[in-house]
């Protein structure tokens, strides 16, 4: 089996943040909060965050701020709660929250909450678990949960269970894996996990890996890397992630690297890019520290039984 390129990946996000002219760049202009959250914890895993300069990103950040206490994905652009979550997340892995007026950005996250419990991503009102789960997990880095209705949030989030186990975007929404991360991921948070059938959807979420070892978003459709993050780390949420074969996922991620400049793709021979770079190496090592992680575990568990015995 082949590597994970470590310092090739390291360079690649250094690369993509100084070619900010590039037609990458330029397309995900409006994305660029979400990108900065992907890239700088990509080399924060590889235990590389001191290679950027902390200061200039806090500055960029900090600019992006609405008057509403939202963040934009850029400099000029319209807040959303995705690049409100980025923007706390990326402040805390430089342990800067205290730049923050935190009650000013949990006023616009408890803003976006309807009635029924759900969440708006922005003041244009579209509904989705995706944005429960961004103000939930955002509201509870800043410790602002008691801001805003969190039983009902997690009552409409429980609303969206499908009878396979999994989670759509809204009532009666088709299961998707990302959707389900969401879900999994702020009943998580907020102590809710008794709301998953943990051996139905552990069942459906391993059904994800195909043939080449990659893992699927939903039934019949084309693995992706990304999905080795969505669908990984909702089964260690709910503790099965050993029904997936590890062995296998760690070959495919490693078959979609660029070895040569760096950077993982969604699936063998297509372009790189930031997000399933992070998306990459985040499922790689995932898989890797389960393992020892379970493997820990059948010793711990063996010792006890040795002992047992022996007593
Ligand atoms: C493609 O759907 C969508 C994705 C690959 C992203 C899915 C991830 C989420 C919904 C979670 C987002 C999480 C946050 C925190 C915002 P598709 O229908 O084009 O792809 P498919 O063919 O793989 O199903
Ligand atoms: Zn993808």
């Amino acid at each position: 089996m082949g590597e994970l390129v470590v310092d090739k990946h390291v360079k690649y996000i250094l690369s993509v943040e100084k070619r900010k002219d590039s037609f990458e760049s330029v397309v995900l202009e409006h994305l660029r909060m979400n990108g900065a959250y992907w890239g700088l914890t990509t080399l924060d895993l590889l235990g590389k965050l001191g290679a950027l300069d902390s200061n200039e990103v806090i500055q960029w950040i900090m600019k992006c701020q609405h008057e509403s206490g939202g963040f934009a994905g850029n400099i000029g652009h319209d807040p959303h709660l995705l690049y409100t979550l980025s923007a706390v997340q990326v402040l805390a892995l430089f342990d800067k929250l205290n730049v923050l007026d935190a009650d000013k950005v949990a006023n616009y996250i408890s803003g976006l909450q309807n009635e029924d419990g759900s969440f708006s991503g922005d003041e244009w009102g579209e509904v989705d678990t995706r944005f429960s789960y961004l103000a939930i997990c955002c509201l509870s880095i800043l410790h602002r949960l008691d801001k805003m209705n969190v039983e009902k949030a997690v009552n409409y989030i429980a609303s969206c269970k499908n009878v396979d186990g999994g989670f759509g975007c809204t009532p009666g929404g088709e299961s998707h894996a990302g959707q389900i991360f969401c879900c999994v991921g702020a009943l998580a948070i907020t102590g809710s996990l008794h709301h998953v059938d943990k051996d139905l959807l552990g069942w459906w979420l391993c059904e994800r890996q195909v043939k080449s070892g990659g893992l699927n978003g939903r039934p019949e459709k084309l693995p992706d890397v990304c999905y080795s993050w969505w669908v990984l780390s909702s089964l260690i949420m709910i503790d099965r992630v050993h029904w997936i074969d590890k062995d296998k996922l760690v070959k495919f991620i490693l078959n979609c690297q660029d070895t040569e400049n760096g950077g993982i793709s969604d699936r063998p021979e297509d372009a790189v890019d930031v997000f399933h770079t992070y998306f990459g190496v985040a499922g790689s090592l995932m898989a890797f520290y389960s393992l020892l992680f379970h493997c820990k575990h059948f010793l711990k568990a063996t010792r006890a039984t040795h002992s047992t015995l022996n007593s």
